[in-house]
């Protein structure tokens, strides 16, 4: 891993494993107006509810991580690889990035990428049913099918 600090900054959890673990938290993903907020979740939709340092770093690593650019079950479980495109793009210089994002920014990023992506990895493609946008399932399950899977209450 390049950017140990960065990680532990956006991730909610840093593991210095070689396998990654499918965790969620299945008390949060379940939490009352969830399916109605990650309904369909898009790039556009996402992108409101981020600070926009992250915009440009956000379409690269959705373009680039091996998922659908809009598929954010797949960005999630894949969040390794999507980590590693992101951080290094976003973060300060003074963090060993290329980016814009302050510290501050970073750390108002940090807890909503921590939801969606605990929502996405508990529910997987569940509130993506008749959704319009392009996924990658194959891509996911070929992820999740080598790991061990966390759940916590
Ligand atoms: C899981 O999420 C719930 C609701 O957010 C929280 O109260 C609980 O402490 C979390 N459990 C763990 C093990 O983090
Ligand atoms: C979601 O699962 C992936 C592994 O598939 C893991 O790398 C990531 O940290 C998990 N995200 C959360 C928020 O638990
Ligand atoms: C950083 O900001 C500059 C100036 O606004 C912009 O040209 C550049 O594309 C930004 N870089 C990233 C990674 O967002």
């Amino acid at each position: 891993m390049r950017f140990p600090v960065i990680t532990a900054t956006l991730t909610l959890t840093v593991s210095s494993l070689a396998t990654a673990q499918l965790t969620f938290n299945i008390t949060q993903a379940f939490t009352p107006g969830n399916w109605e907020k990650y309904r369909c979740l898009d790039n556009a939709k996402l992108s409101l509810w981020l600070p926009s340092c992250l915009s440009e770093c956000q379409k690269k690593a959705n373009a680039e991580d091996g998922c659908a650019f809009d598929d954010f079950a797949c960005h999630c479980v894949n969040y390794n690889a999507y980590s590693d495109l992101i951080e290094p793009c976003a973060f300060p210089a003074s963090q060993g990035g290329q980016g814009n994002c302050t510290l501050a920014e970073l750390g108002q990023a940090r807890p909503i990428i921590a939801d969606m992506c605990n929502f996405f990895n508990a529910t997987v493609y569940g509130d993506y049913h008749g959704c319009a946008q392009w996924v990658t399932k194959e891509k996911t399950y070929q992820v999740i099918a080598g790991e061990e899977v966390i759940v916590t209450h």
